[in-house]
């Protein structure tokens, strides 16, 4: 979703800095951009509907050398769109009726209709729909020459979320940033700082930053960081020392991120596991989550609470959680918990999973969790996010930064992490040391069951070109695989624009198999788990109606053959771990359908990596 970067300094060529800072954030999805840039002669503003690359052109086409020399602020912003259509007059920055302030900002202003009739009472004219213009607005209204007192004004009289940043034409070397419920964080350097919406545009200068809390308010100058409330109390936020480096997110060659990030599975897993294994006592060591064998024993129900990809991962970890413990455990869509009235007591553990870690429903959930008195931990990848921070506990994928909207290595670091903490839990209970034995044993192959997967994409591209033509697939699963036959599907429909469905293999003639005929393929996943029979029997179902049937199967099925037509092999492996290198294959299934299709696999139409609306 929307992006922010922003400069403050003498050090750099600003505009480059923020067309950089852009291209880092263009991954959360957007579909229009644009600048600011602060001059000692005033106050230059670009926009542009599409890819910053778009914006980038125009620039340089308006662009002398010498006309941003001497320039010491910027604020820079990707938007996707909420409150108007993508053009350029509702991209950002926004500036007031009267040009005196140029403002980029993440999230929704609720009461912005209301705002809007007031100035539009006393005069002022607004040239886009959007609520951003009506903030850029309402602090040029109570701007005095004091532009953070401006900007704590202004939010004062605002409803909603927001993460803004706010240069002034006649203060051209300070950015004022705040936020609340839209993340925020401050890349810190000498005689300069940084702003961004995440810490991707800021890892390539300093490893040193500041992660806003809601309500914070912050005047960024060369001279330092003034962090104060709104209430102009000045306030203290530690320095976090980030350890990815900017290396981390780029392509390596590849030709998507996406692709990088299948591939780099084998790593982003062990490093998930990496000295997390307790051989002595059996056991996971998850120390970020603070429980004790004692506490452990205590819950008494666990709910997991994730959207999309993470919600298909925490599917895969209620079967952990009921195959090794003895706890019951529901998995809840975010958005929807959030709005019933959850029945939680203090022995329910509430696990949000989330990748980014600023899901919005999957924050509005946790915070609902803990209002209710529940425990409430995280899994998260991104460290420092804002759902990781409010739970307090919980445990961090260490996958390194997924780019690619579509979510891959992180639902197997999240599988992997489920899968460690049903085996911490279940040894503080029933579960007995040869079958935790057992567990980890499985858990250490998990980096070379994915590489034998990713050893065979060839045959799984070719598999993917015969079958690109599709309009419609099912994915068709049991047990274990039933969620990877969700996620498979969400992966085809989120990059390749195939309408792909994910059913239980047994639910599927309950309705959906009116739709089947020899144009709508079937993915069955037939690896050798329990209930294997019965996905032969579904696949029989299909077949009996024309469809094309590819099957995942574990390596040397020779009797799969009679019932597809094209197979992904799965190399052999215990039912609890299979769906990590099964979804693997369906992930480079998808890639490739989307590939031969010529779709923006890393930036598919209308998708955003962190959706921080809701
Ligand atoms: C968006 C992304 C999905 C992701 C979901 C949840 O819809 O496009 O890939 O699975 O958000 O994101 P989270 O960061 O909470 O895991």
């Amino acid at each position: 979703m929307c992006g922010i970067v922003g400069y403050v300094g003498a050090k750099r060529n600003i505009p480059e800095i923020l067309l950089e800072g852009l291209k880092r954030l263009e991954y959360r999805g957007y579909d229009s951009a644009g600048l600011a840039i602060g001059l000692d002669s005033g106050m230059e503003i670009l926009k542009s509907p599409g890819k910053v690359k778009e914006l980038d052109r125009k620039l340089k086409a308006g662009w002398t050398q010498d006309k941003f020399k001497n320039a010491k602020v910027g604020i820079a912003h990707t938007r996707w769109a909420t409150h108007g259509p993508p053009n350029e007059v509702n991209a950002h920055p926004h500036s007031d009726s009267k040009n005196r302030i140029a403002l980029v900002h993440n999230g929704i202003i609720d009461n912005y209709s209301e705002l809007k009739a007031r100035l539009s009472s006393i005069g002022i004219k607004f040239k886009s729909e959007t609520d951003t213009e009506v903030l850029a607005n309402l602090i040029s209204e109570c701007y005095e020459g004091d532009l953070c007192s401006a900007v704590a004004a202004a939010l004062k009289q605002v409803t909603g979320t927001y993460g803004i940043a706010v240069i002034a034409k006649d203060q051209p070397d300070k950015i004022v940033v705040a936020r609340k419920g839209s993340p925020i964080v401050i890349g810190v350097g000498d005689d300069e700082a940084f702003v961004a919406s995440d810490i991707s545009p800021l890892l390539p200068y300093t490893k040193r930053v500041i992660y806003l809390d809601d309500n914070d308010i912050t005047v960024l100058s060369r001279s330092g960081i003034d962090l104060r409330n709104m209430d102009n109390v000045p306030v203290t936020r530690e320095i976090a020392h980030i350890d990815w480096d900017a290396n981390a997110a780029e392509k390596d060659g590849r030709e998507h991120f996406m692709l990088k990030e299948i591939e780099e599975q084998p790593l982003a897993i062990s490093n998930t596991m990496r000295g997390r294994m307790d051989h002595n006592l059996v056991t996971a060591k998850l120390d970020g989550l603070n429980l004790t064998p004692r506490d452990i024993a205590g819950v008494s129900r666990i709910v997991i609470a994730a959207c999309g990809t993470s919600l298909h991962a925490g599917m895969v970890g209620e079967y952990y959680f009921e195959d090794l413990t003895s706890t019951p455990v529901e998995v809840e869509q975010a958005a929807e918990f959030r709005y019933r009235n959850p029945i939680l007591d203090r022995d329910t553990l509430v696990i949000a999973i989330s990748q980014s870690g600023e899901t919005a429903d999957t924050l509005a959930a946790i915070r609902e969790a803990k209002q209710k008195g529940a425990l409430v931990a995280s899994i998260c990848n991104v460290v420092g996010s804002t759902i990781a921070r409010e739970t307090g506990r919980g445990v961090y994928l260490h996958a390194g930064p997924e780019i690619g909207v579509a979510s891959t290595k992180a639902f197997t670091c999240q599988v992997a992490t489920l899968l460690m903490m049903a085996l911490k839990f279940g040894r503080a209970g029933r579960l007995s040391r040869s079958a935790g034995q057992k567990i980890i044993s499985e858990l250490e192959k998990l980096p070379d069951l994915v590489r034998q997967v990713l050893d065979s994409s060839d045959k799984i591209a070719r598999i993917a070109k015969k079958y690109s033509s599709a309009k419609d697939f099912f994915y068709i699963g049991r047990g274990y695989l039933y969620p990877v036959a969700l996620e498979g599907a969400l992966k085809l429909k989120e990059i390749s624009y195939i309408h792909a469905e994910g059913y239980h293999a047994a639910e599927l003639k309950h309705g959906p198999i009116a739709l089947l005929d020899e144009n709508v393929p079937v993915l069955a996943l037939a690896n050798n788990i329990p209930g294997k029979d019965k996905v032969i029997g579904n696949i029989q179902e299909c077949r009996a109606r024309k469809s094309p049937v590819i099957a995942t199967a574990t390596f040397g099925d020779k009797d799969i053959l009679k019932h597809a037509d094209d197979v992904m092999e799965i190399p052999e492996c215990s039912d609890f771990v299979t769906p990590i290198p099964t979804v693997v294959a369906l992930q480079l299934f998808a890639y490739y359908v989307a590939r031969e299709r010529g779709c923006p696999i890393d930036q598919p139409r209308n998708l955003a990596k962190s959706v921080t609306v809701e």
